[in-house]
Order: structure tokens, then C-alpha cells, then sequence
């Protein structure tokens, strides 16, 4: 993956709270649409543990609170669409 096309990076957070929450199968679910453009980090702590799984869409710094597997699909949707 050449990392010049990448235009959007989806920070999943793996910290221990977050993973309690579910953050795995948010991740998992991510990883299923990364592509060139888009790359998904599993990240450390994002500093809103009380609110995961927690998500952060970059370069927008756009965040998403207790995401769950099913909301990645209309996530994707929104950082799609502004590209
Ligand atoms: S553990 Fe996920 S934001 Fe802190």
C-alpha cells in the first residue's frame, strides 16, 4: 500500500476500556473497508474512555462516541463522500 494515497486515516481505539466495550469487532468491521485511500490504525487510549468504543477519523479530526458494528457502514459513508 503505497502511503501517499492514503487520504483518510480511522484511528479504533484498543485501550483497555474501549475493548471492554466492544472496540474489537468495531475494528475488525473498519478493516473490512480499508482500501489505498483509507487506512485503519488499531490506536492507544484516545482520552474519552467513558464514551467507546471510541473512533477518530483523520485528517478532519472527526469523532464518533460507542460506535458499534453496525454504525462503520454510515461512518464510512460520511469521510467517503468527502473526499
Ligand atoms: S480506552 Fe478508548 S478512549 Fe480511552
Amino acid at each position: 500500500m503505497e502511503n501517499s494515497e492514503i487520504s483518510k486515516r480511522v484511528l479504533v481505539c484498543q485501550n483497555r476500556t474501549c475493548r471492554k466495550q466492544g472496540s474489537a469487532k468495531v475494528l475488525a468491521a473498519f478493516q473490512c473497508l480499508a482500501d489505498a485511500e483509507v487506512e485503519v490504525v488499531a490506536s492507544g487510549c484516545l482520552g474519552h474512555c467513558g464514551s467507546g468504543p471510541m473512533v477518530l477519523v483523520l485528517p478532519e479530526k472527526v469523532w464518533y462516541s460507542r460506535v458499534c458494528p453496525g454504525d462503520v457502514g454510515a461512518i464510512e459513508c460520511t469521510f467517503r463522500t468527502q473526499s
